[in-house]
Parts: structure tokens; C-alpha cells; sequence
């Protein structure tokens, strides 16, 4: 498998141990973006938010700085980074203040208006094999 095909894939959904690595690089190398992405969100205090493709969750821990509300919620669907999340910020998670859930976009394991804002961020990767 060519080198960027294989990125891509990990990106998609980290696996095994090569995604484990991915988890750490992702935490850094997106941080800027995301950063742009809760600028635009606009957060009140007051607001729920969820984050669909959470990955290592450091987002959604800023989240949780800047909405006193919550508990906001990630969702992603790779068995590898629901327990490095579920690890990292399991502080914040007994706090009542993120719950991680492992789980698809096409099926989201929530009600209807149970969030006020939701972002995605390097979640969808089209077209790969
Ligand atoms: C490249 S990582 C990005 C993580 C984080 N959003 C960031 O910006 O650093 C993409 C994450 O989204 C998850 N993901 C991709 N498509 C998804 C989908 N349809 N539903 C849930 N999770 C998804 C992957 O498992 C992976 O952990």
C-alpha cells in the first residue's frame, strides 16, 4: 500500500498500533484548525456540544473550558481511539463534563436536540478504497 493511501486510512480510522501513533500526531497537528473551528462556534456557557470523529478528545476538552454545561459529547467509530480517549480524559468523563462513545456518524447514539452546536474536523475522508 503506497505511504499516503496508508496515512489516509489511519486517518480514517485508526487501527492497531500504527493508529495508537496516529492518535498522538493527530492531537498536535490539527490543534491550529480546531482551534479556528471553536472561534466559529461562537460557545456560550450555557451551550451542549458534540464532536463527531473526537479522536484524541483534546478538543472537546477545550470544550469543556469554555461551556460550563455539557456533559459534551465525542463520537468516533475507531475501537482504538474510543479507549485512548476514554483514558486520557477520563478525569473530565467522571466529572460529568465529556462522555466519549464509540459509534458511526450514519447512526448517532443520542436524541434528537440533545445538542445546541456540533462540529467535524479531518473526519471525512471521501473516496478512499
Ligand atoms: C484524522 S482523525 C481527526 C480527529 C480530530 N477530529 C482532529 O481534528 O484531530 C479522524 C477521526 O474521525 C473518526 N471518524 C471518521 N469518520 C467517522 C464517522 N463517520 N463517524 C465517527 N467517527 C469517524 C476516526 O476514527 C478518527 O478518530
Amino acid at each position: 500500500m503506497r505511504k499516503p493511501l496508508l496515512i489516509a486510512k489511519q486517518g480514517r480510522c485508526p487501527t492497531g498500533l500504527l493508529g495508537k501513533l496516529v492518535a498522538h500526531v493527530m492531537a498536535t497537528q490539527t490543534a491550529a484548525e480546531n482551534d479556528i473551528v471553536l472561534g466559529l462556534l461562537h460557545l456560550d456557557p450555557a451551550d451542549c456540544v458534540l464532536e463527531i470523529g473526537s479522536g484524541h478528545g483534546n478538543t472537546l476538552a477545550k470544550v469543556a473550558g469554555l461551556a460550563s454545561r455539557g456533559p459534551h459529547c465525542g463520537v468516533d467509530f475507531s475501537p482504538v481511539m474510543h479507549r485512548h480517549v476514554s483514558r486520557r480524559h477520563r478525569n473530565l468523563a467522571r466529572e460529568g463534563r465529556l462522555a466519549f462513545h464509540l459509534g458511526g456518524s450514519e447512526r448517532l447514539p443520542y436524541p434528537d436536540r440533545t445538542f445546541d452546536k456540533a462540529y467535524a474536523v479531518h473526519t471525512v475522508y471521501a473516496g478512499l478504497p
